[in-house]
């Protein structure tokens, strides 16, 4: 079973916006399957690494849009993206400066930051987004 299933209520009503979050429910998917079967070290790392790059445009995919419709809380959105993106990388380092595997601590950390980020504050923008025209 899958530790994320993508539902309607994650959606944010903008057509992008919403695969690319469900781009990183899969990569969050896989990396807890990988923990699961117990894949090896290098598959793991890669994943992580796909997941970081992957956040970090999404981010920033986010944020052009705030500056570009000058989003009231658009900066503070911005800087709950940075605290989630370096939480994310220390947890990378552990990972690849030890053990080498993928802890509970982090896979529980980003199904919170998933559902809870998109639940309260990505949803927090659907419609004043809409309302400029993205959809
Ligand atoms: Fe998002
Ligand atoms: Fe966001």
């Amino acid at each position: 079973m899958a530790l994320i299933t993508w539902n309607n209520n994650y959606s944010v009503n903008i057509k992008e916006i919403d695969s690319q979050h469900k781009k990183l429910v899969e990569l969050v998917n896989e990396l807890y399957d990988n923990m699961k079967i117990g894949k090896g070290k290098e598959v793991t790392g890669k994943i992580l690494n796909d997941l970081v790059k992957y956040t970090e445009s999404h981010f920033s995919y986010e944020e052009e849009l705030f500056k570009k419709f000058k989003y009231i809380e658009g900066v503070k959105h911005s800087q709950e993206h940075a605290q989630l993106l370096s939480k994310v990388k220390s947890f990378v380092k552990d990972f690849d400066s030890g053990k080498g595997s993928v802890s509970v601590d982090l896979l529980n950390f980003l199904k919170d930051w998933l559902v809870g980020h998109i639940g309260n504050s990505d949803k927090k923008y659907s419609q004043f987004l809409n309302s400029k025209g993205v959809s």
